[in-house]
């Protein structure tokens, strides 16, 4: 049977350092992290962040998270505060990204955070990723592995269909344990959460013994792209629905609802953990179907439904 997929690769050793040769010569790759997959370059080039800029369709200004081994390696770019090292404590390797400021003398490409004085940093958990960040000596620019303002990939497969013959490799790590984008927090100044995750603003506010605030999406605007539209079929989204005619998609949550062909169950066992893993990739088989509207129940706002319900409001725009 011909392989259908050509561009996924087994993680194994051959592979890893295959992916490694790559990075070293300013390609991309496509890589698995416990979030979701995201599309890797050295942060280090100029050359290899424009491609990913450009694969992507994504506007200039919106800048990149840069992602790291150890805090040996992170010391070179950023300002590390006390903020910091009380969640790094807590919560890392783990789906959380700080914005620090940059060091006057850091590497990295000006292009790779928009130019600002600002950068978001991430130490990932995924084994795979890390594999690969420890053998390197510079760290990896890595948005999600989509065209911009689409859906983000939650499987090697997701990451193929989102840019075909024009991603050569991608490291097939199975389903992302997570599901959904990592914690944005902002410690620049007094800490404040920019995106939720599965870490959201009640951990945060506990570890830093504070009153963490959450960026709403309004006028406020911190991160540029936070506000446009984001995570997106392609089709439109209503929420908190109660109930769908037969030609409509209903992405619901829980086991009050009956089995049909249009009900799409992010978790028969109200499981907002499992719920979280199942968003994307129920948001990308819809969307494969022709519907022409998506409606949505309420999902609980606790845990990491406060992320799911905030992914949903923007892909809704
Ligand atoms: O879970 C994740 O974070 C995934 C995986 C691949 O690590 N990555 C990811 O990257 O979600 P991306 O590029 O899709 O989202 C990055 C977010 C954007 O909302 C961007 O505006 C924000 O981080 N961001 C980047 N640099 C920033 C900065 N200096 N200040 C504020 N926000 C920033
Ligand atoms: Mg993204």
């Amino acid at each position: 049977m011909r392989n259908i997929y050509p561009n996924i690769f087994k993680v194994n050793n051959k592979n890893l350092s295959k992916a490694v040769d790559y990075l070293k010569k300013k390609q991309l790759i496509g890589v698995p992290t416990e979030t979701v997959y995201g599309l890797a370059g050295n942060a280090y080039s100029t050359k290899a962040v424009k491609k990913i800029y450009l694969l992507k369709n994504r506007p200039l200004k919106n800048p990149l998270i840069i992602h790291y081994f150890n805090l040996d390696q992170l010391r070179k770019d950023v300002e590390l505060n006390a903020d910091f090292y009380k969640l790094y404590k807590k919560f890392c390797p783990g789906p959380i990204t700080f914005v620090l400021k940059k060091k006057k003398n850091s590497l990295l490409a000006a292009v790779a955070t928009a130019n600002l004085k600002t950068v978001a940093v991430r130490l990932p958990e995924n084994k795979t990723i890390r594999r690969i960040l420890r053998v390197l000596n510079f760290p990896l620019a890595i948005p999600s592995a989509n065209k911009s303002t689409q859906i983000s990939p939650v499987s090697a497969k997701d990451v193929a269909s989102e840019f075909g013959n024009s991603l050569t490799f991608i490291l097939n790590g199975g389903n992302c344990k997570i599901g959904l984008e990592s914690t944005v927090v902002d410690l620049t100044s007094k800490a404040k959460i920019l995106r939720p995750g599965l870490i959201n603003p009640f951990d945060v506010s506990k570890v830093l013994n504070k009153k963490t605030k959450v960026h709403t999406g309004s006028k406020t605007i911190k991160a540029p792209g936070m506000l446009k539209r984001h995570y997106s079929p392609g089709i439109p989204i209503k929420l908190n629905q109660k109930k769908v005619k037969n030609n409509e998609a209903f992405i619901v949550f829980g086991k009050k609802y009956k089995k049909a062909k249009n009900i799409f169950n992010l978790s028969y066992n109200s499981d907002l953990n499992e719920a979280a893993r199942n968003l994307y990739k129920i948001l990308r088989l819809i969307k494969n179907k022709n519907y022409k509207l998506i409606c949505v129940s309420s999902i609980p706002r606790r845990g990491i439904g406060l992320a799911i319900n905030d992914r949903l409001s923007r892909a809704a725009k």
